[in-house]
């Protein structure tokens, strides 16, 4: 998979790429994101990507030239499957749509600031919108880092077989069970005692039984389908 991420701030991304599963997906070379100052592409002395909206509104929108011209100069280099812009107006991120998005091979992810971007933008270049939540952030890179670490871990070979994201929460419709490690007693705090069993039969029926009520009791909308 390979990640174009337009920005105008690329330093936010530090931070995500540089640990754990993600690091390791990038190391191993299973994905590779290239991150595109969007005031690279400024067509102004001062290097402006914003500006005042018509019409007059408080707050300054990002403007379609240099968004256009970035994403111009990537699609001459390769073909790409995906225009992603996040924006709380798109389509709510979760497991089904991560896992669509994931078997796409090159994406663009386009990051909003201030008010948004020139509406142009969204009507000829993003093909696809995408909220990671009911909220508003101060900028899409948050949101491209979070769908980006949601896409990544979907590769094939970027989890190992023991954590799999096929044993992930909404996989399949349902919270992942509790889990427990040593000591089995802390304080008289007790881990179930079918984990210490050995009995994988019934440690599997465990962990099914209790994914269920934790479904139910926290989100049971997850079981309407
Ligand atoms: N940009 C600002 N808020 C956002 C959100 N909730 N999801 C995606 N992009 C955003």
């Amino acid at each position: 998979m390979r990640l174009d991420i337009i920005t105008i701030f690329p330093e936010m991304f530090i931070g995500p790429f540089s640990y754990s599963i993600v690091k390791r997906a990038i190391d191993k070379g299973l994905v590779e994101i290239h991150l595109h100052n969007l005031r690279d592409y400024a067509t102004t002395k001062h290097k402006n990507v914003d500006d005042y909206p018509f019409g007059g509104a408080a707050g300054m929108v990002l403007m379609i030239e240099p968004i256009d011209r970035c994403i111009t100069h990537l699609k001459g280099q390769r073909e790409y499957h995906e225009v992603i812009y996040l924006t709380p107006d798109g389509i709510l991120l979760n497991q089904p749509l991560a896992n669509h998005i994931s078997t796409k091979q090159n994406l663009i992810l386009l990051c909003g600031h201030y008010k948004g971007i020139d509406e142009r933008v969204r009507q000829h270049l993003i093909t696809l919108e995408v909220s990671i939540g009911d909220y508003v952030l101060s900028g899409g890179e948050l949101a491209a880092a979070v769908l980006s670490d949601s896409l990544i871990r979907l590769i094939p070979g970027v989890l190992g077989d023991e954590t799999s994201a096929l044993s992930d929460s909404f996989q399949d419709n349902l919270l992942s069970p509790p889990v427990y490690t040593r000591p089995a007693v802390y304080k008289d705090w007790a881990v179930p005692d079918v984990l210490l069993s050995g009995h994988e039969r019934k440690i599997h029926e465990w962990q099914h039984e209790q994914a269920i009520i934790r479904t139910q009791s926290r989100r049971p909308n997850l079981l309407e389908f």
